[in-house]
């Protein structure tokens, strides 16, 4: 990826890090987070305008190196970035084993360009690391706190400054100058970048890697996929092909929504294939929540080979993978693309490089792009959705019947939810068959039906979750709706669980 201007963020397990590359990205500036495990052979190839050393780690041996300080480019300490800095430059200071963060208020006792327009006191987000015994000379004491204890040093003659508290933090008021001080005052960053420069930056990088061969991109009708094959088509156009693995466990009007904009309005070149007969009958007479997630998985692989075998002179294959996934899974310097292992069981004689357009994006940077790209709301914020499908919420054994009452359940809360308009406050919103019938009362006497379990979660990341505390009179609708337009549902419950001990998913 070709990205005029990087901050680079090297981590020192900072619990704040993720939130630090977000908050400077919001300031219009691409910032990498990398780990403390990074080369200087790697910082001068990413050859950044500006660095942030930030964490709390006690790594004080780093790959690295302490060269870092003298390359002439502005570099921020954040917490151990600052005992670094002041061990490279022979000050001293003394790591606390009883450390926290805490909100205090300090003072600015000499001003710096990073302290411009913050006010003589100012409440921070402070940790308590390290005391700091002696700076290091050429360096001044630009903060304190109340207890005359250093929270800010500074060179401003050589663009070196450290600070002991966290700018990305809510409970730091002034952060967000602070860090735009760096960026633009010091570090002299243009600010441009955005999910429009982003597109066309990659768009350049696609068309680069790409050249003339072809790309494969399989389609799960999802997010992450459907923009990443937006963006490779609005570069190399005919050159990529997609499959879309129709498991017949999607939602209501899934397939047909993914498939009119991406095939029709976007004229993408799409292998749809109707797989739902050949998932079911391999599902028939299965219960076991993680035999069914392992035949759906299997089935999937299967269905995509078969489809790929039969395309020609493919060279790349295309994935979704997101930032969070990157930093999860520790990876060093990212290239956009890497050779390709295997990737999802491919036949072994397809050797695929592998090509990841959005893997530097966070989800909400993402979805930016999707709206830049001209992809509707429908799909731009399309809440999680597993791969599974319907597969685990319709519980143990899968049969039509079944996944028609869930489906149409699910419709129903979707469509409540959006005019309650609570779509983007709710994280996941889904309906469940629990598999259970109950005794009801209708028109024409006794009833003996299904229930619907709903339910609908506030997460951040899948990882925790509470559960949402939808309004009595948007739940009563919903309930409503349900019983009366669901074939053979007569009852309505709402899982008030929260994860953990329930997991978001009831398989
Ligand atoms: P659980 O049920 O583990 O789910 O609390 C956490 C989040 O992950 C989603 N999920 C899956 N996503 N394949 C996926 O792509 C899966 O097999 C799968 N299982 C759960 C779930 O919807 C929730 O957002």
């Amino acid at each position: 990826m070709s990205v005029k201007e990087t901050v680079l963020i090297i981590d020192f397990d900072g619990p704040y890090n993720q939130l630090l590359t977000r908050e400077i990205r919001n300031l219009g500036v691409f910032s990498e987070l990398k780990p403390h495990s990074i080369t200087m052979e790697e910082v001068t190839q990413i050859n950044p305008k500006a660095i942030i050393l930030s964490g709390q780690s006690e790594q004080l041996h780093t790959k690295m190196g302490r060269e870092i300080f003298n390359l002439g480019i502005p570099v921020l300490g954040i917490d151990y970035g600052m005992e670094l800095m002041i061990h490279h430059f022979a000050g001293k200071c003394i790591r606390r084993d009883d450390s926290n963060h805490e909100k205090k208020t300090v003072s600015i006792h000499h001003h710096s360009s990073l302290t411009d327009n913050m006010n003589h006191e100012e409440e921070v987000l402070i940790s308590s690391h390290v005391t700091i015994e002696n700076i290091p000379d050429g360096f001044k004491v630009n903060i304190k706190t109340a207890e005359d204890a250093v929270a800010m040093i500074s060179d401003e003659s050589r663009k070196l400054y450290g600070i002991n508290f966290h700018p990305e933090a809510e409970e730091t008021k002034s952060g967000t100058q602070l860090l735009r001080n760096f960026l633009f005052e010091i570090s002299g960053c243009q600010g441009d970048w955005s999910a429009e420069s982003f597109i066309e930056d990659e768009i350049a990088n696609i068309r680069d890697v790409v050249g003339d061969k072809k790309v494969l991109c399989g389609l799960s009708g999802g997010v992450d996929s459907s923009i990443t094959a937006a963006l490779i088509h609005r570069a190399i156009g005919e050159q990529l092909t997609c499959i879309f693995v129709d498991h017949g466990l999607l939602r209501k009007n899934e397939a047909a929504e993914v498939m009119h904009l991406l095939a029709d309005d976007f004229h993408m070149n799409i292998v749809q294939v109707d797989a739902s007969e050949q998932f079911l009958s391999k599902l028939n007479g299965v219960s076991d929540p993680e035999k069914k997630r392992k035949i759906i998985g299997n089935e999937f692989i299967n269905v995509f080979d078969e489809e790929a075998s039969k395309l020609t002179n493919i060279s790349f294959l295309a994935q979704g993978t997101l930032y969070s996934d990157v930093i999860e899974s520790g990876m060093s310097v990212g290239k956009m693309v890497k050779s390709h292992h295997n990737v999802g069981g491919l036949p072994e004689n397809m050797k695929l490089e592998l090509i990841e357009p959005i893997r530097l994006l966070f989800k909400d940077e993402v979805r930016a792009v999707g709206t830049a790209l001209g992809i509707p709301d429908t799909i731009v914020w399309r809440q999680p959705f597993p791969g599974p499908g319907l597969g685990i919420r319709v519980l143990g054994e899968v049969t039509k019947d079944k996944l028609e009452i869930v489906r149409e359940a699910d419709a129903i809360l979707r469509d409540e939810i959006r005019q309650a308009e609570l779509e983007r406050s709710i994280w996941q919103y889904f309906a469940i068959l629990p598999n259970i019938r109950s005794v009801g009362v209708g028109d024409s006497g006794r009833l003996y039906d299904h229930t619907i379990g709903i339910r609908a979660v506030h997460s951040v990341d899948g990882m925790t979750s509470d559960f949402a505390k939808i309004p009595w009179d948007v739940l009563e609708k919903i309930s409503q709706r349900i019983v009366i337009e669901v074939a053979q549902v007569n009852r309505v419950v709402y899982d008030i669980t929260s994860k953990p001990p329930g997991t978001i998913e009831w398989e």
